[in-house]
């Protein structure tokens, strides 16, 4: 059988396979560029609308430079499609809704025109589906209002107060865009092939929902009610990893130090002055976590990733664990279109190889 010179790298750890002017992710220092910008400096800081715009430069069409009212137009038009697919709200996860409703909506030819109205309908869809199945009619969205605070008047059915719009705006923002992670790689793998937006975005929602990438944060949420009292982390962890288990909002394939987005989101959560004790508790939770992970594995750095205080953020402002991932697909959405522009128009076909094991001929 001829072998062909190739490397075998099946998490293609190291592997570069796009260029792009979008984001970066440098692992050794903990940081994380959009753009030319420190994340620190732009989540609590910019409206979700605002991140996406300094994000989608040069991406966007003259029409486009204010995305809050361009949004706002694009969240109504999808909420017209909310009616024909409800039936199917109760069968359906959140997120398979939210997919649902992406495959139904009239696209335009514009794949720029399509990146907008594709990010405004998933928070249509996430915050329509759940409503549907809890029995309550959807919310019309308010086109006028900032992406945030529409989201969760969606939601909750009430006007957000002004912590929690800022809230969301810094959990959106800080999870716009990170690199080649496996939802963003599968997005350019799919416009690799020069297939359409709302493919690409369906089938980095697939990537998502794995419990390995954006799946996490409810496990997070399980571990920390599971595990009560602080005081009873050590024993509870521990039984955890003796059991061969991962824990849930740790480790990282590229930071070999603390994710820079998990203290952006725990700075968020200051000024939630109403839950200090909620969030003390999961501090010290993540403390023991971080002590027990040192002992169980002294060759890895293994440090509190996103997850971990995305659990905690999002519980605080009325987000249940059934909404994390799909909220995350909300912010990540845009990200995944700008890679999507980029590929489509700079990048080549991806197609790696693979090393046939089988039985011969
Ligand atoms: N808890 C316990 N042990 C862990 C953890 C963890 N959270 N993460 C890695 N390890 C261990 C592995 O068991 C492995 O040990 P071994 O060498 O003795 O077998 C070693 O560390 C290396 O693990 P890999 O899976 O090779 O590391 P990789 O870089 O592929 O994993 C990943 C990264 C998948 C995120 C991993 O750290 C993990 O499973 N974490 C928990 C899930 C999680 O929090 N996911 C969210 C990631 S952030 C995001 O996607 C938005």
């Amino acid at each position: 059988m001829t072998q062909i010179a190739a490397i075998h790298a099946p998490g293609l750890e190291n592997i570069i396979v796009a260029e792009t002017t979008l984001s970066h992710v440098d692992g050794q220092k903990g940081e994380l560029i959009l753009r030319g910008k420190a994340i620190d400096d732009i989540a609590g800081k910019q409206s979700f609308e605002e991140a996406v715009c300094h994000l989608w430069q040069g991406l966007l069409l003259p029409s486009q430079t204010n995305l809050t009212p361009a949004f706002g137009t694009a969240r109504l038009k999808a909420f017209q499609a909310v009616e024909q697919l409800a039936p199917l709200a109760k069968e359906l996860s959140v997120i398979d809704w939210m997919r649902l409703g992406l495959d139904s909506l009239t696209i335009d030819e514009d794949e720029r025109t399509n990146a907008v109205e594709l990010t405004a309908a998933l928070a249509v869809f996430l915050t329509s589906a759940r409503r549907l199945k809890q029995g309550q009619t959807p919310i019309t969205p308010d086109p006028e209002a900032g992406f945030s605070k529409d989201l969760l008047f969606m939601l909750h059915g009430s006007e957000p107060d002004k912590e929690a719009i800022d809230a969301m705006d810094r959990y959106l923002v800080t999870i716009l865009d990170h690199g080649l992670n496996a939802s963003t790689f599968t997005a350019r793998v799919v416009a690799s092939t020069l297939s359409d937006m709302r493919s690409c975005l369906s089938a980095a929602i697939g990537a998502l929902k794995g419990p390995l990438h954006g799946g996490a944060p409810g496990p997070v949420l399980d571990m920390i009610e599971d595990i009560g009292e602080p005081k009873k982390a050590d024993r509870w962890i521990e039984q955890e990893l003796n059991a061969g288990n991962r824990l849930m909002g740790f480790g990282h394939r590229v930071y070999r130090v603390r994710d820079p987005r998990a203290d952006v989101l725990k700075e968020g959560l200051k000024s939630l002055t109403h839950l200090t004790d909620r969030i003390e508790k999961a501090q010290a939770i993540e403390q023991a976590a971080l002590k027990a992970l040192k002992r169980h594995k002294p060759d890895r750095v293994l440090d509190t990733n996103v997850e971990f205080y995305t659990a905690v953020l999002l519980d605080a402002i009325g987000f249940d664990r059934t909404l994390f991932t799909p909220l995350f697909a909300v912010g990540r959405s845009a990200g995944w279109a700008a890679h999507v522009i980029e590929q489509q128009s700079a990048g080549k076909l991806i197609r790696p190889q693979s090393r046939y094991i089988g039985p011969s001929i």
